[in-house]
């Protein structure tokens, strides 16, 4: 017999990406943003006060809803904070979700859905993508509670256009989530939809394009109406004091951020190249992550030859994601020593 409720206790949980004790070790597994955070929330961290952790913080995060709202040209209370971007996900499963109102999703793509399809003890409709990760048509017409669309898709990385997300807003009759972790290194995003649609909710993680996935922060952007009642939803105090103000500052360094997403962008571009030129199959991505695979070997048989040389990718193989390799996009110096291990393990230019 068991204690737990029997969705809980079948459920499997999140397995988080490997996690190597080690930190001489190249590390291109779980979509960090290989370089450090902007300076100026470095010197936020370095400047919390005593007095701030005594007190308890700030329930909304109002400094953050602030100046993400200046950032994205809505109002701060178009902003929700979250402990990350998963604190979202689960927010907007117990907002919406249970047994006769199921969540639907194209897959593959992020991973912890189904996780939280378990543990709300809802169902899940799950779409195939195309061959090409087009936006399936029958997506528009579940009928469920809740859509989850990942743009970039995880992880693909590939780009749903705002124009088709919008026509897929338009059509639904429940929520459209547009998961938008890895947005920071697209070349558009569709923060204008909340404008026009009460049904749309933006989720944004400051784990990826502002270098903090330690810290724990995202934020939620929607219509107030829709911002309100998540918050009926949220844990009291979600984001913590310490957390708020380094995730602010980093908000607040511009030029920061879009220099660190044009030193990305570039190693993403250069890395997909040489991947190609080696005989990989390299899928377009919009994200800090490349998808690779290649007929002359076992991406399972190069993740080992790789962990050998304690360089991490992900490996994946189940279905339409079978026998891949998933890299972040790292710094030029992990990406060379990626592709000199790659090169001696498939002797290749
Ligand atoms: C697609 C996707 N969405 C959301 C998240 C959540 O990010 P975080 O909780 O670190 O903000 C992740 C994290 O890897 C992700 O891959």
């Amino acid at each position: 017999m068991s204690y737990f409720r029997p969705n809980v206790d079948k459920a499997k949980g999140y397995e988080p990406g490997f996690q190597p004790r080690q930190t001489d070790v190249v590390k291109l597994n779980t979509n960090e943003n290989p370089y450090p955070p902007s300076p100026q929330a470095l010197k936020a961290l370095a400047e919390i006060s005593a007095e701030q952790l005594r007190r308890y913080p700030d329930p909304l995060g109002q400094s953050f809803r602030e100046a993400a709202a200046h950032v994205n040209g809505v109002a701060a209370e178009n902003i929700m904070c979250c402990n990350g971007g998963d604190d979202l996900l689960r927010i907007a499963f117990t907002a919406f979700c249970d047994e006769s109102r199921p969540v639907a999703y194209p897959v593959p793509t992020y991973s912890l859905y189904p996780v939280l399809v378990n543990l709300q003890n809802c169902s899940a409709i799950e779409i195939p993508f195309d061959s090409e990760f087009n936006l399936p048509a029958k997506l528009a017409g579940t009928g469920a509670a809740l859509t989850i669309v990942c743009n970039p898709n995880a992880p693909t990385g590939s780009f749903i256009s705002v124009n088709e997300l919008a026509s897929l807003a338009e059509e639904l009759n429940g929520i459209l989530l547009i998961d938008e972790a890895y947005v920071d290194f697209a070349e558009e995003n569709c923060t204008a939809l909340v404008k026009d649609f009460d049904n749309v909710i933006i989720l944004r993680s400051m784990s990826k394009g502002y270098c903090l996935a330690g810290l724990r922060f995202g934020y939620g952007i929607a219509q107030k109406d829709l911002i309100t009642g998540l918050m009926k939803v949220k844990d009291s105090y979600n984001v913590d004091a310490v957390a708020t103000t380094v995730a602010t500052a980093a908000m607040q360094d511009r030029q920061y951020f879009e220099q660190n997403i044009e030193k990305v962008k570039k190693e993403r571009k250069r890395l997909t190249e040489r991947l190609r030129a080696m005989g990989f199959e390299v899928l377009n991505s919009s994200a800090n992550f490349v998808l690779a695979e290649t007929k002359d070997c076992k991406a399972n048989e190069i993740y080992d030859k790789l962990v050998q040389r304690n360089i991490y990718v992900r490996y994946f193989d189940s279905p339409g994601l079978s026998d891949k390799l998933r890299i972040s996009v790292g710094t030029e110096e992990q990406n060379d020593k990626l592709l000199g291990a790659l090169k001696k393990n498939l002797n290749r230019e």
